[in-house]
């Protein structure tokens, strides 16, 4: 496995196996990595010749008020766990290489920024679109692996490539929980003890939907209704947003409708830590 701290040595890597026609895919990452982003690396791995996993805190996707200086890091950890992995290239940029002196240009995929985690953190989608692409560019993959928890994400990382006809393909995998359901995530270290144990409104409310689904109930207000009323049952719970959305559009829908896919979409804040989760309701 090959550290590469900057563009010019990723490239000229990269450069000669494209050139032998491997398969070059490639994980995004901010680190601190779980068995979440392990199952995108093996998923990687296991379809292309080449594996790049890259380790970079982006700070244009966080707000002033968001914690960016907190986020968790441990680089020799991540590398031991990639060189586990067999991953072949972890590309760890300094902020200096990816935004160097006056950097001006940022991607907006204007509407779908602006909705749900949009409208709660402003400007970070537009963060997370011109860090994407910049690393698109500079990895230049066969293919590129998303994970399902940040679905409004990877929703609007498609549709930046499909606009901005983009030469990748984008794979997204299924959410990764612990035991208890809990969705796996970076964050989930700042909780205590009692947060922890109230994060698990979220599993339990996906448990509710799909209950509520099964038994019939196809009103997409209802369900939300019924999410809301069970969250109140967790004092430290603040919500943020409990939402249904068409899979393919992310737009709000009335009916849940059968042979179509949805997304419901949970935001909340417990203490300082923000969390978010979803699943896939299809009747
Ligand atoms: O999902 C993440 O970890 C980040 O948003 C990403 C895609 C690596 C961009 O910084």
């Amino acid at each position: 496995m090959k550290v590469c701290r900057t563009i010019s040595e990723l490239r000229n890597e990269l450069k000669i196996l494209r050139e032998q026609s491997k398969v070059i895919s490639f994980v995004p990452t901010m680190g601190y990595l779980h068995e979440g982003h392990l199952s995108l690396v093996r998923f990687a791995k296991n379809n292309s010749n080449i594996c790049v996993v890259s380790i970079f805190v982006n700070p244009t996707q966080f707000g002033a008020n968001e914690d960016f200086n907190r986020y968790p890091r441990d680089e020799q950890r991540d590398l031991e766990l990639l060189k586990n992995e067999k991953c072949d290239f972890v590309f760890i940029p300094s902020s200096d290489e990816m935004y160097g002196k006056d950097y001006q240009t940022f991607v907006n995929v204007k509407k779908y920024s602006q909705i749900l985690e949009g409208e709660f953190r402003p400007g970070h989608f537009e963060g997370v679109t011109t860090v994407v692409l910049k690393l698109f560019n500079i990895v230049q993959p066969d293919f590129a692996v998303f994970g399902q928890k940040d679905a409004q994400q990877a929703f609007i990382i498609q549709k930046m490539v499909d606009d901005l006809n983009v030469p990748v393909r984008i794979e997204v995998l299924p959410i990764v929980r612990e035991k208890d359901g809990l969705a796996m995530s970076s964050r989930n270290v700042y909780l205590n003890a009692e947060e922890r144990k109230q994060a698990l409104a979220l599993y339990n409310s996906i448990q509710l939907a799909e209950k509520f689904l099964k038994e019939g109930e196809r009103n997409s207000d209802r369900i939300i209704e019924e999410i809301k009323k069970l969250m109140l049952q967790y004092p430290l719970i603040k919500i943020d947003y409990v939402e249904i959305v068409d899979k393919n559009t992310f737009t709000k829908i009335k009916e849940i409708e059968k042979d179509k896919s949805y997304y419901l979409l949970l935001a909340v804040r417990i203490g300082a830590t923000r969390l978010i989760d979803n699943t896939i309701l299809k009747v």
